[in-house]
């Protein structure tokens, strides 16, 4: 079976009766959806708050009950892919583009597990270009702010040239930092630039790790929690 298929199912099956579920985005999660509808066909009662307007859509072809963010008082379970994961458990997310939904929802949540297949794991973030969430006005303007931090930033685009528009009505600017050497920093300082909305950098996020280590599925748990 796929990596991705294996840690994405495994996810699913920490799923529990009347539990509001954060689904996160991308392909590793696409296996998480599909084997939660089953569960749900199977009598599983859960209630979902996508992270993405495609894993909206997805849930609902997999028939699992969706609720909006603003109406549950907190999320009990959130999984979620990653583009990158260092020891330390900080994470490069917003490939898909989905990472202010993501985050947010990660905030909200008592326990995020992240599912990466073992080509997601590092030992330096910054290989992978860092998606940056920004307003489209003067978004030029923000590019340079990002560069002053030490960055080159180019803006996303659609196979057509046009930009890539998030679910939010945004921009993306995927950002080479080289390798990161301070995620903390960089997450804080990236947030300070008016225009930028959120970044992918994940840092401090209490969060449980489903990967694949010598083939076999394996659980590691953030001692910082
Ligand atoms: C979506 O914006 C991302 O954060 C995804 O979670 C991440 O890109 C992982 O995607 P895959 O599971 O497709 O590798």
């Amino acid at each position: 079976m796929h990596q991705k298929q294996l840690v994405g199912e495994a996810a699913a099956r920490l799923v529990e009766n009347k539990m509001v579920v954060g689904l996160g985005s991308g392909s590793t999660v696409f296996y998480t959806l599909k084997k939660l509808g089953s569960l749900v066909s199977e009598g599983l009662h859960i209630q979902g708050v996508a992270t993405s307007d495609k894993t909206a859509e997805l849930a609902r072809e997999f028939k699992i009950p969706l609720v909006n963010l603003g109406a549950v008082e907190h999320i009990d379970i959130a999984i979620d892919g990653a583009d990158e994961m260092d020891p330390y458990f900080n994470l490069i997310k917003g490939g898909g583009g989905a990472l202010l939904r993501e985050k947010m929802i990660a905030k909200a949540a008592k326990r995020m597990v992240i599912i990466a297949d073992s080509s997601k794991n590092v030992e330096k973030l910054g290989g992978f270009l860092l998606p940056v969430e920004i307003i489209p006005f003067g978004w030029e303007m923000t590019a340079r702010h990002i560069q002053r931090l030490g960055g080159s930033s180019k803006l996303r685009l659609r196979s057509d040239n046009k930009p890539y528009v998030t679910d939010n009505k945004n921009y993306i600017l995927d950002c080479n930092f080289n390798f990161i050497t301070n995620p903390a920093q960089l997450e804080v300082s990236l947030n300070m630039i008016p225009g930028v909305v959120e970044n992918g950098l994940f840092v401090d996020v209490p969060t449980d790790v489903i990967t694949i280590l010598n083939e076999n599925v394996k659980m590691f748990q953030n001692l910082k929690n």
